[in-house]
Formats: structure tokens, C-alpha cells, sequence
């Protein structure tokens, strides 16, 4: 009799983990209100009240609301001056858009690997990477977990570089205490329909300057610069890159709930951490420990195929995934093997065909990931996945044939 469910087995659940987004009516009196105030874009009161009350979440000064986390990277790169020619130097292990904004400026993304078993920007390897052209460094905090902000810091401080912080999954994220996003020059958060915090679309681009703000207000307004400027150089250069009144207003309600959900989540994300630490063949993800807070966006981990007796990671999650826990993998390909890079379709001449970062090789074929909403779920729910875990090692002979 075959014990696991993917041979007949009974499964470890069959009920299903939280869905995304969660509802609530507080959401939808918020959006009604725009509806019947009339003013539903420019002119309207929600925008400018939530790019205050994220900054101060976040802790820093100043936010500007624009209509996607893609525009809010590629509005600070502008801000921050980063041109054709420029370095930008970033992490291989992201989505698309980190990369994409800064060939849309038509600057040359340099990777720097990622630390072994932590998925994020090995800082000790940045400096090496600086050239005479190196403008920026745009790290990742990916899936919420922060990036080393110390070290970042410090080497962008020393260089004079600019620090964009990629927070687009990192809401509610903190290092020693203080929110990601406010100790660069600019922090960049998503608000699509995944993200921890999400109006369908959106994102917001966070600084602590004055200057920058107001940079960064008229590049996605127009060229106009905020009413209360104190700044009164700058070029009227800028598109229409502008958050509606029906977005700020479902960010303002959610809000209120994502420091509860945030707590949750990485309460749940710790609870994980504890229980596959404990499992030969899961490494857990290496978090700093002055990151006091993840934003987790979702869990992360590594497989370990020798210690599941040489079974493929496709075959073990084909194997949960049949006990009811939803798990799969973020990024299979490191960002310098993406095909738009060989395209030249920002006229760069790009070629990475030799170049290897290979610890991010490495966690491109071995990581494993829950999203979000599986750690939305109850104690149960925890339970269960380590559950199905644990029954998959004992039986793994059962998956032996099919590797
Ligand atoms: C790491 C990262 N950067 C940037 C973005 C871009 O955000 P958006 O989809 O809101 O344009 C995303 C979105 O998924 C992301 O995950």
C-alpha cells in the first residue's frame, strides 16, 4: 500500500490555504467614496494622504505615488541621474523589472552574486564590480527578506553611488528596526495584485531628500513639481506616471491591516524556519539578524536532492503538491541569461554568454517557495506543510523510480 498521495495515498490535506487578496467591506465603503466624490484622479485627497502614511510606515520622509512598481523603479533611476553609459550594478536573482528599468534608461546592468543560501546581493562582492562608470546599486530585498542595508550603505556612501532599493516585495520589512525603503536614496515598493500590499496596480517611490522628492514628483507628474516646492530648478521633464484615487483609496484601507499581516506572516515564516531546520534536506534561508522584520512576500528555502536520496526538487514538489501544500520555486534562470538582454532592444551591446554568478545558479535549481498567502494561513496550516515534509522523507523510496 503506497503511502504518499502522488502513489494513492491519502494526502495530508485537501483543504485549501488562504486566498489573495483577502476582503473586506472596509475596502469597498473606501472605494465607493471616490466614487461618489467625483474626483478620482488628479485633485483628489487619497494619493497625496497615502504616499504620507507609507513614507511614515516605511520611515521615511517623503513618498510619491506613481502607477506601478516598474515606474517607480525607472522614476528613480531618472531621479537619481543614471544615464546611457552608466553601470548599475544589481542582483541576477529578481523579476524582469529590475532589470528591464535600468536598460530602459539605457544603463548597463552589472550582477553581483547572491550570498550563498540567502538569495540576496552578496555585499562582499560589490566593490569588486565598481568601475568609473558604476552610477548605482540597486539591490533586491526579494521575497521581503531585507538585504544587508549596513553594508549597502556604506559602500554606496563611500563610492558616491546611489542607493535604489528594490522594496517591490518587501512591505512592511525592516532592518534593526527601521522600515526597507528609507535608507537608500530611494526605496520603490509594488502594488499589484500579489504584492503584501496591493491595489491591482501601483507602486510608490520613498526618500528622506528634499530635493530628490521633488525630482522624482515632477518626473511622474508632468515635469510639475510637488505645490509646496522649495526647489525651484528643476526641468519640467517628466510623463504621466500617476496613482488614480481608486488605488489610493484600497491602499489606505489595507493598510490599516498590513502591520497585523505583516507580524502574521513573518511570525508563521519564523514557525517554518524552526521546523525545516530541523529536516535534513530543507536549508532554511540564511536571514541576518539585523533584519528584524521580513516583509515576506513569500517563504524561501533550499533543496537538498542528496539528502532526499537523490530525488529531482521537480519530482518533491510534484510530491507536495499531491499532500495539498502548494509549493513551488520563484526565478529558474539568472537574470544575465534573459532573453530580452540578447536582444539589443535598448541598443546596448550586452554580452553575458560567459559570465556566471554561481551561488544564484545554484538556488535557481534547488529553492523552493511558498507564496504569500500560504503564510496567511493558521497554526494548522504550518503544521500540515512540515507534516507533508517530514512524510515525504520517510517514504521517499516510494519516489525513487521516477527520477
Ligand atoms: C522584485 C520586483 N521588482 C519590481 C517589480 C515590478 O513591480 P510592478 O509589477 O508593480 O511593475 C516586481 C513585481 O512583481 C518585483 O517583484
Amino acid at each position: 500500500m503506497p503511502n504518499l498521495a502522488i502513489n494513492g495515498g491519502e494526502p495530508t490535506r485537501t483543504e485549501s490555504f488562504p486566498s489573495w487578496p483577502t476582503l473586506d467591506p472596509a475596502d469597498i465603503e473606501a472605494f465607493e467614496n471616490i466614487y461618489n466624490s467625483g474626483r478620482w484622479g488628479v485633485g483628489g485627497t487619497n494619493v497625496p494622504e497615502f504616499a504620507k502614511q507609507f513614507a511614515e510606515f516605511q520611515g521615511a520622509k517623503y513618498g510619491v505615488c506613481v502607477n506601478s512598481g516598474t515606474s517607480a523603479l525607472y522614476i528613480a533611476l531618472k531621479a537619481a541621474e543614471v544615464g546611457p553609459g552608466d553601470e548599475v550594478i544589481t542582483s541576477p536573482y529578481t523579476f524582469q523589472a529590475t532589470v528591464v528599468v535600468i536598460l530602459m534608461t539605457h544603463a548597463v546592468p552589472v550582477f553581483v552574486d547572491t550570498a550563498p543560501d540567502s538569495f540576496l546581493l552578496d555585499v562582499s562582492k560589490i566593490e569588486e564590480a565598481i568601475t568609473e562608470k558604476t552610477k548605482a546599486i540597486l539591490p533586491v530585498h526579494i521575497a521581503g527578506y531585507p538585504a544587508d542595508l549596513d553594508g549597502l550603505t556604506e559602500i554606496s556612501d563611500k563610492h558616491n553611488l546611489k542607493l535604489i532599493e528594490d522594496c517591490a516585495q518587501a512591505h512592511g520589512a525592516e532592518w534593526r528596526g527601521k522600515g526597507v525603503g528609507s535608507w537608500g536614496d530611494f526605496g520603490c515598493f509594488s502594488f499589484q495584485s500579489s504584492k503584501n500590499l496591493c491595489a491591482g496596480e501601483g507602486g510608490i517611490i520613498l526618500t528622506n531628500d528634499r530635493e530628490l522628492y521633488e525630482r522624482t514628483y515632477a518626473l511622474h507628474n508632468c515635469g510639475r513639481t510637488p505645490p509646496e516646492a522649495e526647489f525651484g530648478n528643476i526641468e519640467p521633464f517628466g510623463g504621466n506616471f500617476r496613482m488614480t484615487e481608486w488605488q489610493a483609496s484600497i491602499l489606505l484601507s489595507r493598510l490599516t491591516r498590513l502591520e497585523e499581516e505583516t507580524n502574521h506572516r513573518h511570525m508563521n515564516m519564523r514557525w517554518l524556519d524552526g521546523w525545516f531546520g530541523e529536516i535534513p534536506g530543507i536549508k532554511v534561508t540564511r536571514i541576518d539578524p539585523r533584519a528584524t522584520r521580513c516583509g515576506s512576500h513569500g517563504y524561501k528555502a533550499i533543496f537538498d536532492s542528496e539528502e532526499f536520496e537523490g530525488i529531482s526538487r521537480a519530482r518533491f514538489l510534484e510530491a507536495m503538491r499531491a499532500e495539498g501544500i502548494p509549493i513551488g520555486y520563484w526565478y529558474t534562470t539568472p537574470m544575465y541569461r534573459a532573453t530580452f538582454l540578447k536582444s539589443n532592444l535598448f541598443g546596448q551591446n550586452l554580452d553575458y554568454n560567459d559570465f556566471h554568478c554561481p551561488e544564484t545558479e545554484k538556488i535557481c535549481q534547488s529553492g523552493l517557495a511558498f507564496s504569500q498567502n500560504v503564510l496567511m494561513g493558521n497554526v494548522r496550516d504550518m503544521e500540515d506543510i512540515i507534516k507533508a515534509t517530514m512524510k515525504i522523507r520517510r517514504n521517499v523510496n516510494e519516489l525513487k523510480d521516477d527520477t
